[in-house]
């Protein structure tokens, strides 16, 4: 088990903000740090790191939490797990494991066995009897041994239950199998195989644990390509397959394709920092990940209608982020796969003109919009011209600007000054509304903020912002703390989960064990952790005295009172006279800001 001690240790040995500047570009702003929020896409920085209260939490999407929450999250690693990560960084050994705590740990690693035993089992049956021809499949499809075994590809063969044979053979239980989505559940009976008759593509982690698969039918049948389903240790929508290689090329690129066989004819024609997708569209998180290995980001989708759509796609998911985009289109309806056997031996150097040929994202745009018209006429120069000078409005480098205006004006033959001052004209016009947005924006984000902290106290939120502000004053704040304790205990907490906090301070002060918000790990969830670095967020704003901390005890005893209120019988006048002096000799002095403005 863990001991307040170890973490005391750990705490001192990680620092958070070493740790999320490995991650994250910080700036200083007086006490705290601020950066762009790796948790999502964003281009002014609302991520924040508080060295005083050893928390994170972003304004923009609610992440938070204390340094071992920053690694569970940025590592996509459990709680036991991103501990050890901390402790070996730190050089400090994990004490001996044991008890509950430790299940999940464990099925997470039976999960990570099992599929690399799948997937073991899968490559071992692609080179017997039984996968002679999926073996003959993949080698009409171009590809060598060497390639086959670099992504150890496999066969899953034609029966519901060899592998979960195997598998059970091996030591591993029906639940363990069925919680690793390699076998569905059939009521008392022995789970399904989830794969049957397929070629096996086994998608890797950064780490290099197998932690899912997808399997493609060699017959004419849907769904062509089947994946595992999400499990405790995969997200389809966070995962790209084959960035476990393309990660360690020393080239800041990375190629974005479609599909599985994409990447895999492309590395082996030496593009091996090729991703692709798990057979959905590209999602705001693959966006930030492929950002974190990259500076370029060359999209090369298939030239069909849905390629092309997915590329905007892409287009306007990267641009949330900082990388430089480019995009290929592969000539006659081909995807990478299709070109590079096309052209045979001349594959590669084929494919290499083909990205040297690749336009920036802008110049991709026009020339798909290009297509729409017909700039022969008279008609279909305006329409073209107007809808370019559009999108180069959107722009925010005039430089960028300036060179397509010109290039424009060569290709419609009008006046390169005329186009300048149109687009000027619709950039202004655009940043009149996206400042409108924008203040719209920051409008919903302070109603959704409040909804944030109102959530389970609609009954009292002035009682609840109190008690957030005073737990975060604790926690800052362990030397005074038994003041505190002294003069208010947990049952006056009117808000169910803030009284939980306070009543885990109390209990640990009681104890003399430490209570900042890495201790508190131990006590509480990932998502509670983030409650409580919101909390210290929004403190951090308002930096309390011990006056207003005294302030904050008044409110609640204030609104503990009044909250009884509600239950107290009007008829009662004693009852009601009784109360109206006890509130009288709880002074009402709590005005205090919140750090949002009063609500
Ligand atoms: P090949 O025919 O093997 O060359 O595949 P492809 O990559 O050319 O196929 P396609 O362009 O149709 O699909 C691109 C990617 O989308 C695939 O690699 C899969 O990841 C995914 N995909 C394709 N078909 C399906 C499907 O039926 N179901 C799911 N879930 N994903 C699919
Ligand atoms: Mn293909």
């Amino acid at each position: 088990m863990i001991s307040d001690g170890f973490i005391e240790e750990l705490k001192l040995k990680s620092d958070i903000v070493d740790i999320a500047s490995y991650y994250v570009n910080l700036k200083r702003q007086g006490k705290n740090l601020w950066g762009l929020c790796p948790f999502h896409a964003e281009k002014t920085p609302s991520f924040s790191v508080f060295p005083d209260s050893g928390s994170f939490y972003c304004f923009g999407c609610g992440a938070g939490g204390d340094v071992i929450t920053f690694i569970e999250r940025i590592e996509n690693l459990d709680y036991i797990e991103a501990v050890k990560f901390l402790a070996d960084k730190a050089g400090i050994n994990m004490p001996q494991n044991d008890g509950k705590s430790e299940d999940l740990s464990n099925l997470r690693r039976r999960i990570f066995e099992a599929n690399r035993e799948a997937a073991r089992f899968f490559h071992n049956t692609l080179y017997s009897e039984k996968g002679k021809e999926a073996l003959k499949y993949l080698k009409i499809r171009g590809l060598t041994d060497n390639t086959i075994k670099k992504f150890g590809l496999g066969f899953a063969p034609n029966s519901r239950y060899e592998l979960g044979n195997h598998l059970k053979s091996q030591g591993f239980k029906p639940y363990e199998i069925i919680q690793a989505n390699l076998g569905v559940s059939k009521e008392n009976k022995e789970p399904w195989s989830r794969f049957f008759d397929r070629v096996m593509f086994p998608i890797i982690d950064l780490r290099g644990n197998v932690v899912a698969f997808g399997g493609r039918t060699m017959l004419d049948i849907k769904p062509k390509y089947l994946n595992t389903s999400d499990t405790i240790i995969f997200k389809k929508s966070s995962n790209l397959f084959s960035l476990n290689f393309a990660k360690n090329e020393s080239t800041e690129k990375l190629i974005l394709v479609e599909g599985y066989m994409d990447v895999i004819a492309l590395y082996q024609a030496g593009f091996k920092n090729t991703v692709a997708t798990l057979g959905t569209a590209l999602t705001p998180e693959q966006a930030k990940l492929m950002s974190r290995y990259a500076k370029e980001i060359i999209i090369c989708y298939d030239s069909d209608l849905a390629g092309q759509k997915a590329a905007q796609r892409a287009i306007d998911l990267l641009r949330q982020t900082d990388v430089l985009i480019k995009v290929v289109t592969v000539p006659n309806g081909k995807d990478p796969d299709e070109f590079i056997r096309l052209h045979g031996s001349e594959g590669p150097t084929r494919f290499n003109l083909l990205l040297n040929s690749s336009n920036n994202d802008v110049e991709y745009i026009l020339k798909k919009e290009a297509l729409k018209y017909d700039i022969e006429t008279t008609d279909g120069k305006i329409a073209y011209l107007k809808s370019s000078i559009k999108i180069l409005s959107k722009l925010n480098n005039r430089l960028e600007q300036d060179i397509f205006a010109g290039k424009l004006s060569e290709k419609v033959g009008v006046d390169k000054s005329t186009i300048m001052m149109q687009l000027l004209k619709e950039h202004k016009k655009n940043k009149i509304l996206e400042e409108k947005k924008e203040f719209l924006k920051i409008q919903q984000d302070l109603s959704a903020k409040r909804d944030f902290i109102n959530k389970d106290k609609s009954k009292n939120l002035r009682a609840a912002v109190a008690e957030e502000a005073l737990i975060a004053f604790i926690i800052n704040n362990p030397d005074i703390a038994n003041n505190i304790f002294l003069k208010l205990t947990p049952e006056k907490f009117c808000t169910d989960f803030n009284k939980r906090v306070y009543s885990c301070l109390f209990e640990r002060k009681k104890a003399n064990r430490p209570f900042s918000l890495i201790d508190l790990t131990l006590d509480f969830t990932k998502e509670e952790i983030a409650k409580i670095a919101s909390f210290l967020a929004i403190e951090s704003r308002r930096n309390s005295t011990i006056k207003a901390a005294y302030e904050y005890i008044d409110v609640i005893l204030y609104e503990s009172e009044k909250f009884s209120e509600v239950e107290l019988n009007l008829a009662d006048e004693n009852k009601i006279r009784e109360y109206m002096l006890k509130l009288k000799s709880i002074k009402n002095r709590g005005k205090f800001d919140n750090g949002y403005g009063s609500y």
